[in-house]
């Protein structure tokens, strides 16, 4: 089939490259000239395992290739994706600028009927407004028809969860039109579910809101645990065992970050209060959250406290492991309050350090490993639970520190190994460690 994939950010750049390695025809659009060039280059402009290869692959047997000409690209294909950014505004209400654009300028390159497609995250209500603006821009009046086919890809895992997604989402106005999406996806051989367009842009929504809810609701009980002095792990494994309840998603720590979970929660709320529903519920999740970092960096004070004196060795600045995302990234409000505070701050993490600068205040030391940070520090910081640190020698961490306490945001390391190797040991939702 030939496909034209309008927008080369995460979604677009992992969804492009997927379909063509499934043997489609796909030019990838994107309007910042110096994107494609580095592009049609072979370099990557984010971080994701496996994207370069397979990139690399279809651009060399010529399924594959990158324009700043949408029209060109629009005119050649049976399916057009729109995979542009659709970021947040102050209000918290998703703006549709960029789709808004671009929905035009397909409107005004159509020469035949074209299946439209929505994968970008838009509130529901989208793809009626992308109907409309087509409609009203078309230079040659032509038939045809738009979906919404949310996108559920995870960053750190994008090429395997495009090619493996738990279900995949076809939102059509009509039977035939689902058939065309259905027989693009059908080599993956995944479970859909074809359903109204409404309906499709809300089951992304709420899949996201709900995810977000099992977050905040175990760090609410992690704070429960601190006080109560349980622990919150063996707690989310007791409910995990319940099927109904499940254990993903329940990891107590500093809270979620990255592109997707601040931004489409906001959304939701606002989709639902232009809609005349009230969402306390979402409301309560997104306050939880964002108390983590505040929560955390108490901790560190009451033992550490004065901070203006101290260095901190900060481990992990991305989002998330296996992404140099810093979008939301908990590392910014973490190290922005011990900054505020006076903290020498010495940070690490494996590939986020490029995007990290621009966020980061300017003080901050950057260092080539974790025992560099850790070097005469007072204590170290884990924001971001990279597998090398669960990896680390502790011994040898232990030993280049000036005073061996840990604040673990993440529960990444077990209390009681940490109480045998000799740290005075602080982590979310368990007992700390104490010195004796
Ligand atoms: C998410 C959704 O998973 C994906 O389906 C959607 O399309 C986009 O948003 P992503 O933002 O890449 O993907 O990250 P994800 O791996 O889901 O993690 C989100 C955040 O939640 C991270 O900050 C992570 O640290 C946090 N998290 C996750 C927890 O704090 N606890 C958990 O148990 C799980």
């Amino acid at each position: 089939m030939n496909i034209c994939v309008v927008g080369t950010g995460y979604v677009g750049l992992v969804t492009g490259a997927v379909f063509a390695d499934l043997g489609n025809e796909v030019v990838c659009v994107d309007n910042v000239a110096k994107k494609i060039a580095q592009l049609q280059a072979g370099q990557m402009p984010i971080y994701e395992p496996g994207l370069e290869e397979m990139v690399a692959r279809n651009v060399a047997d010529g399924r594959l290739t990158f324009t700043t000409d949408l029209a060109a690209g629009v005119r050649r294909a049976v399916i057009v994706f729109i995979t542009v950014g659709t970021p947040a505004k102050d209000t918290g209400q998703t703006d549709l600028a960029a789709v808004e654009v671009v929905a035009r300028q397909i409107a005004e390159a159509m020469e035949r009927y074209t299946v439209i497609v929505n994968k970008s995250t838009v509130p529901v209500g989208t793809g009626n407004l992308v109907r409309e603006v087509i409609e009203r821009h078309q230079t040659t009046p032509v038939p045809f028809d738009v979906v919404s086919n949310p996108e559920f890809l995870r960053e750190g895992s994008a090429i395997e969860d495009t090619l493996r997604p738990d279900r995949i989402v076809i939102g059509a106005p009509t039977q035939q039109v689902a058939m065309t999406l259905l027989e693009l996806y059908a080599p993956l051989e995944r479970p859909m579910i074809i359903t109204d367009v409404p309906s499709a842009e809300i089951i992304k929504y709420a899949s996201n809101a709900f995810l977000a809810t099992k977050i905040s609701f175990i760090n609410s009980i992690a704070n429960i645990c601190e006080l109560a002095g349980a622990d919150v792990t063996q707690v989310m494994k007791g409910m995990g065992l319940d099927p109904r309840i499940g254990p993903a998603f329940l990891q107590a720590g500093l809270g979620y970050g990255g592109s997707c979970f601040p931004k489409d929660t906001d959304s939701l709320i606002h989709t639902a209060a232009t809609l005349g529903a009230d969402f306390p519920l979402l409301r309560a999740v997104v306050d939880t959250n964002r108390e983590r970092a505040s929560h955390f960096v108490r901790t560190i004070e009451k033992a550490l406290a004065p901070l203006d004196d101290k260095t901190l060795g900060v481990l992990g600045l991305a989002f998330k492991p296996n992404t140099d995302d810093m979008r939301e990234a908990k590392s910014v409000e973490v190290i922005n309050r011990l900054v505020e505070r006076g903290a020498t701050v010495r940070a690490y993490d494996p590939v986020a350090v490029g995007n990290a600068r621009a966020l980061l205040p300017p003080g901050v030391v950057y260092c080539e490993s974790p025992y560099a940070a850790a070097t005469d520090a007072d204590g170290v910081v884990l924001v971001t639970e990279w597998n090398e640190f669960k990896l680390l020698n502790l011994e040898r961490l232990r030993t280049v520190m000036r005073r061996p306490a840990v604040f673990d945001g993440r529960n990444l390391w077990e209390a009681e190994r940490m109480k045998r190797l000799g740290f005075e040991y602080h982590s979310m939702g368990r007992k700390p460690v104490l010195p004796s």
